[in-house]
């Protein structure tokens, strides 16, 4: 088949908007032979364009020329039709498509691009690697569940513009080529030609150009802003990904709260999702207590308790020595404990080894007590005292790290989680958001040996922490707070510095001294010396929003070009070597 010129044709409507209401009107469909069945003569072709498909009936008793046209289609032919909208007889409908009530009886059709045959098929139905998805992503982009996240994502940001507009916010760009802002991963670094051996990042984020607009007075900023980290992938993060980007003045942490609830509304809205208002709140000392984590999925129970105090004075030397060695013991209960076998129990060492657990010690609490390896090393007042401290009762199984705090919280946390999804606890169609406030402000790195921002240095103190900044940094809060649906962490923010010497302070706990400050930030402290005010801000992953509300699993399906774990782009082949004069232009020499 030879294609043919668009011509004069001009498309009338959209193949998946015709309805009933058109029956009888004269139409010019464009776009992709879907799926193509040849009923005995009569041949019938889905045509589908982003707005969904319909069916082209052609039929022998019509024009010839138009009949064999219709024989020699192929999936994914890109054609035009003209011809006229029928009501479908009756036993031809279909309920399950929203054109299926009628259908096109082609009168003239036209080749408008023949295509090969795909490496997949677009109408699904196969099973696709995610590699063969991302090196033909064109073609996966067709599939209609790709176009309907895409086409999400677009309302999605549409509806965020229109409530921060209402809001007063303006939209305002930062430049992406700049200097390195640290939020803690690695910069992507860009040579500048012009500057031998000069270099400028991209931005982790427009951290630093939004705090300068607030000096600049232009209060309430937003942007729908790319950012870039050179950190490990995952499923919820790509080396590049957009935030929702704010910044706030003359504003204490409840208002950007308040506005980033509603935000969230009129983004939930979108998906009749209902956001509680207000979202509740946990600090973050609490949630890392009930649930040992910073992002805790509040969708069901399974909550943590602490059993140190107990555990410091029993016989088992794995929980005694643990506590003596400034460690921590905790307990997760599980309700209806024989939902894990004997098999399962012995699996659990398992599941918490990559969080660096040595074990997991369990008690099982029947009708005649403890049954448990430990339970002979724990005394009565001990035994009762624990199931207080967890809220114990019959039937419950008991689960125990012990192991310094850190790897306690994380073993037990990612525990709750795959038991929570294991034994089916997770109620589906759920919404849990959860603001967690009061993070530390800085923790400490046994790697860098110095303090280092659990946010960025930039972040406020409680104001009435800041004089234990030098003496007791861990015990000061920050002025900040994340956003958590589900267990994921969709945004975070804080209060800022909006005084120099204060940031000074910050930056010497944080072991940056004076000069090292002045040739990094100079900028920003002298900035903060011409008069800031009071200011804050927060920022989502707007990647994360919408790979929630649209139920997928990745943020990889919610973005058009998405890279790999490997942070490799798999359809044009990046990053890739450059030729030698390139390198020479920019005066680099490779040491690969
Ligand atoms: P933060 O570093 O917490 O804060 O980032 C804010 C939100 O951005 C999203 N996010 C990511 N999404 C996809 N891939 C990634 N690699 C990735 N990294 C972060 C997350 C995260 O919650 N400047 C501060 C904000 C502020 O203080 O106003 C900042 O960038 O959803
Ligand atoms: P062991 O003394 O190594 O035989 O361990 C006795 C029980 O304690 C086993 O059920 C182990 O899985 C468990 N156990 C070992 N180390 C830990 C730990 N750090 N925290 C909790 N339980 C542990």
């Amino acid at each position: 088949m030879i294609a043919d010129r668009l011509g004069d044709w001009t498309r009338s409507v959209y193949c998946g908007d015709l309805r009933l209401a058109d029956d009888g009107r004269d139409v010019t469909v464009m776009g992709w032979v879907h799926t193509r069945r040849d009923h005995g003569g009569v041949i019938f072709v889905d045509v589908r364009d982003r707005s969904g498909v319909v069916q082209v009936v052609f039929n022998p008793e019509g024009r010839a020329d138009t009949f064999s046209f219709g024989q020699e289609l192929r999936n994914e032919f890109v054609i035009a039709v003209r011809g006229r909208v029928v009501r479908r007889p009756a036993e031809t409908q279909n309920p399950n498509l929203a054109t299926g009530d009628i259908e096109v009886l082609a009168a003239e059709a036209k080749l408008l691009s023949p295509a090969r045959s795909t490496p997949f098929p677009i109408d699904g139905g196969a099973a696709i690697t995610e590699s063969t998805r991302l090196k033909y992503r064109y073609l996966d982009l067709r599939r209609p569940e790709m176009q309907e996240r895409l086409i999400f994502r677009h309302r999605l940001v549409k509806a965020i513009r229109d409530y921060l507009d209402g809001q007063g916010f303006l939209e305002l760009e930062t430049p992406l080529l700049t200097r390195s802002t640290p939020e803690g991963a690695r910069d992507y670094l860009v040579p500048s030609r012009v500057n031998p051996g000069c270099f400028y990042a991209l931005p982790q984020s427009p951290q630093l150009f939004k705090q300068l607009f607030m000096v600049a007075g232009l209060d309430r900023y937003f942007q729908v802003a790319r950012c870039f980290r050179d950190e490990d992938l995952r499923a919820d993060r790509q080396p590049e990904f957009t935030q929702i980007d704010l910044e706030m003045s003359f504003v204490r942490p409840d208002d950007i709260m308040a506005v980033t609830e509603g935000l969230l509304v009129a983004a939930c809205a979108l998906r009749g999702i209902a956001v509680p208002q207000p979202v509740p709140r946990i600090t973050y000392d609490e949630a890392m207590r009930r649930f040992g984590s910073d992002r805790p999925d509040m969708r069901f129970g399974l909550e943590l308790a602490d059993v140190s105090d107990v555990a410091r004075r029993v016989e088992f030397k794995v929980f005694r020595e643990a506590v003596e060695r400034g460690g921590i013991v905790k307990v997760l209960r599980l309700p209806e404990g024989e939902r894990l076998s004997r098999k399962d129990l012995d699996g659990l060492p398992e599941l918490v080894a990559p969080y660096g657990a040595k074990g997991v010690a369990w008690v099982r609490l029947t009708e005649a007590g403890w049954q448990s390896p430990i339970a002979k090393f724990i005394d009565p007042a001990d035994r009762s005292a624990i199931e207080q401290a967890c809220g114990a009762g019959t039937g419950d199984l008991l689960m125990f790290v012990a192991d310094t705090a850190k790897v306690v919280n994380d073993a037990l946390a990612n525990l709750r989680l795959k038991l929570a999804d294991q034994l089916g606890m997770i109620p589906a169609e759920r919404y849990a958001f959860v603001w967690v406030t009061d993070f530390p402000l800085v923790e400490y790195s046994a790697e860098d040996k110095r303090y280092v921002s659990v946010n960025h240095p930039f972040t406020a103190a409680h104001e009435e922490d800041w004089d234990r900044l030098e003496s007791d940094p861990l015990s000061v809060r920050a002025q900040a707070y994340d956003i958590v649906l589900n267990g994921t962490e969709l945004g975070g923010g804080s209060i800022r510095i909006h005084r120099p010497d204060l940031q000074s302070r910050a930056f010497a706990v944080l072991g940056l001294d004076e000069n090292e400050a002045r040739a990094k930030f100079g900028f920003l402290l002298e900035a903060l010396s011409y008069g800031a005010p009071p200011h804050g801000g927060i920022a989502l992953g707007l990647d994360r929003v919408a790979m929630l509300l649209c139920g997928a699993a990745s943020i990889r399906d919610v973005i058009a070009f998405p890279k790999t774990q490997r942070a490799v782009c798999l359809m044009t082949e990046a990053p890739s070597p450059v030729d030698a004069k390139q390198l020479r232009d920019l005066a680099l020499k490779l040491n690969v």
